[in-house]
């Protein structure tokens, strides 16, 4: 057990949160993923549940290790998602009643248009180059705030490649709009930022397109940072 206490400032509140990459098939032996670690994410269910919430954690692909802490936890229940479609049915499903769903999955936007039965040879190929035809996944999140139900707290995660923080900030307020969420959490990435590494640093944005918070550290303080956030949005419902 953690010799930490967290003040149970959530108690009573059931939460959905999402982690991990999912990964969309091209055949029996292959898919498209992304460097999605799930760290963060389970950062944000485990911390959820430290502070006396009710937690679904929705996986989709994680790396080794990343889910133990959550499974042993006695207040986090383990779903596990492989494709978007996958993801966004087990995010719908717990989020009925829920108080507070955070997407933190790293959600293909294509899937290919048609997953062959067999795998795919050179031989299919008509030459040197593979054209692969993608349609894009559902977007989940948009969806969960077009159906919400009253009172219920959207938040959304954005990693971002951008050449500073003005233009992480005007990135990250255009997609809280286009998404319509109460929270953006935003980081920015790049080939050698913010992905295998137990630190991050967000800004995270709120429903009047102010940055609400900056929070930089190990991803369970990150996590913290974001559910402290939430509990102050909901106070200024
Ligand atoms: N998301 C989702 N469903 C998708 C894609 C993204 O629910 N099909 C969610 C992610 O989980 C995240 C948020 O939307 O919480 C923002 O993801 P991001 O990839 O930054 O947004 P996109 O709308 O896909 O925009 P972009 O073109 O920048 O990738
Ligand atoms: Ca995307």
């Amino acid at each position: 057990a953690l010799a930490t206490a967290s003040p149970k400032d959530l108690s009573g509140l059931r939460v959905v949160v999402s982690a991990g990459g999912t990964r969309e098939p091209l055949d029996p032996v292959r898919y498209l993923g992304n460097r999605s670690s799930g760290r963060q994410g389970t950062a944000v269910a485990v911390a959820a549940a430290a502070r006396g919430a009710e937690v679904a954690l929705i996986a989709a692909h994680t790396d080794d290790g990343v889910l133990a802490e959550a499974s042993a936890h006695p207040g986090v229940e383990v779903r596990r998602a492989g494709t978007a479609a996958e993801l966004g049915d087990a995010v719908r499903a717990a989020a009925e009643g829920a108080d507070v769903v955070i997407m933190a999955a790293a959600v293909a936007d294509y899937r290919a248009a048609e997953v062959s039965d067999r795998k795919r040879t050179k031989e299919d190929a008509a030459g040197p180059a593979l054209t692969l035809e993608l349609v894009e996944t559902e977007d989940i999140l948009a969806r969960l705030v077009r159906e919400r139900a009253q009172g219920q707290t959207v938040v959304g995660f954005a990693a971002e490649t951008v050449a500073g923080t003005a233009e992480l900030r005007e990135r990250g307020v255009r997609k809280r709009r286009r998404k319509g969420v109460d929270l953006l959490i935003v980081n920015a990435v790049g080939w050698s930022e913010g992905f295998e590494s137990p630190a991050n640093a967000v800004i995270v944005i709120d429903a009047h397109d102010e940055v609400v918070a900056e929070a930089a550290g190990s991803k369970r303080a990150v996590a913290d940072a974001v559910w402290d956030a939430v509990l102050a949005a909901r106070r200024a419902r």
